[in-house]
């Protein structure tokens, strides 16, 4: 159908809000903090409010053990020393990941051995993750991005073989599932982000805090006498005997979460369901509605996943070649005159090319230290991951909608048809 293009003068294709509507029960939110600040309860873990909430998540998530933290970071930091990683081992991690989320293994003088991602999943590649294990290595690190769930059968089977752990980074995966089993109750370890406020924010956020999830006890121990100084009754909690020779200082580091920001989170905690499902039905909507369409197509699930894919939103791959070589920006600038808020810079960082990788940084670490705990980093250069590099261009995000304004699938639908449809005129 021949249309004027809103970009070259014509009427957007989308005349209704095109915002998100859902609201977070802020009054709640307020309520729940209020309660602490009155009782004077700004500090503590193990107890109180903190306790409660490590009590809801764990029955949310269905796991044995929960720890909560200050961030996601150090909630993934706990999971690597968890891991028993240290200096010279090595860890995987997809090139198109994040430096939070292996900080704490990197600090440590651990060594990250990139991998390649999917090119229909934007996930880790199993395969291409098999193809980097050497007898260094100790982790594997997947991440759930943007809720997408990786292929938890392949990555549990490759650490069974291999006798890996796997440290999830579930940093935007509440709620999301595999096979009907949520994450966090799956794998050996994982950690949770709760940064940020709903409805944008972490599927469970609470402005800064982090959540830890396993089902292995000695995992558990392991995060807590990381992280948790001065939590109330860890030595009576600690059963292995080396572990409760600590003092209640433990092994320093006060990664605990504020009670506030799991205040907040805890109401968060109970909006998640509901949010997670209307997301789904919208995402699906909108997924029936373009599937014809050539030259986008949503970012691949696999088929046991339930995605819950609330932070970040979707991910779209984009194929130029289909329309004439018409670039991404050039495509969501169409889109974004249409009133469609479609991004072309959807991938996520690239890894390998960050500067202490690919750059001289002389004195970064300190005076005569090549890398993190006197270890050399690894050096990347461009071109060494062609799969993830390629996709650089080509993958475009949407935030979807917990609650859109009616009308507002149809008509972002109908926008992206009408750019296709007319894109010569583009060109
Ligand atoms: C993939 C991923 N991992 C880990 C983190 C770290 O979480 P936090 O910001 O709570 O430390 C984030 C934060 O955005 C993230 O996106």
């Amino acid at each position: 159908m021949a249309a004027q293009l809103a970009i070259l003068g014509g009427s957007p294709a989308v005349t209704v809000d095109a915002g998100e509507r859902y609201k977070r029960p802020v009054e709640e939110e307020k309520k729940a903090v209020c309660e602490l600040i009155d009782q004077g309860v700004l500090t503590g873990a193990g107890t109180g409010l903190p306790r409660q909430f490590e009590e809801e998540f764990k029955e949310f998530i269905g796991c044995k053990y929960v720890l909560t933290t200050d961030h996601g970071h150090t909630a993934l930091a706990s999971c690597y020393f968890a891991a028993g990683l240290g200096a010279g081992d090595e860890f995987i991690h997809p090139t198109i990941g994040y430096i939070g989320s292996y900080a704490g293994a990197l600090h440590m003088g651990a060594t990250p051995v990139f991998c390649e991602i999917d090119p229909k999943t934007l996930l880790a590649d199993p395969a291409d993750i098999e193809k980097r294990i050497t007898p260094k290595t100790r982790v594997i690190n997947p991440i759930h991005m943007c809720g997408r769930v990786c292929d938890m059968d392949a990555l549990l089977d490759i650490c069974r073989r291999h006798n890996l752990v796997l440290v999830e980074d579930a940093a935007h995966a509440h709620g999301s599932e595999w096979g009907g089993v949520k994450i966090g109750n799956l794998g050996h370890i994982a950690g949770f982000s709760c940064q940020g406020i709903s409805p944008r924010g972490k599927p469970v956020a609470g402005g800064e805090a982090g959540i830890v999830c396993t089902n292995d006890r000695e995992l558990y121990e392991r995060a807590l006498i990381y992280c948790h100084l001065h939590r109330v009754g860890a030595l009576d909690e600690l059963t292995n005997p080396v572990y409760k020779q600590l003092e209640p200082q433990l092994l320093g580091w006060k990664w605990r979460a504020h009670p506030l920001a799991l205040a907040i989170a805890r109401v968060s905690l109970k909006t998640l369901p509901e949010r997670i499902e209307k997301f789904i039905a919208n995402r699906e909507e909108l997924a029936d509605k373009i599937r014809d369409i050539p030259g986008l197509e949503l970012a691949h699930n696999y088929p046991k996943a339930k995605a819950a894919e609330i932070y970040g939103g979707l991910r779209f791959i984009y194929d130029p070649e289909a329309l004439g070589g018409l670039s991404a920006k050039r495509f969501c600038e169409a889109l974004n005159a249409e009133g469609v808020p479609m991004s072309p810079n959807g991938l996520g960082h690239i890894e390998h090319l960050r500067a202490i990788y690919t750059k001289d940084l002389p004195g970064l670490w300190g005076p005569g230290h090549p890398g993190p705990a006197n270890i050399p980093l690894p050096r990347y250069k461009k071109g060494d991951f062609p799969v993830s590099e390629s996709l650089v261009d080509r993958v475009l995000a949407l935030p979807g909608w917990i609650e859109p304004a009616p009308g507002l699938i149809d008509q972002v639908a109908l926008a992206i048809r009408k750019v296709v449809d007319n894109y010569r005129a583009l060109l």
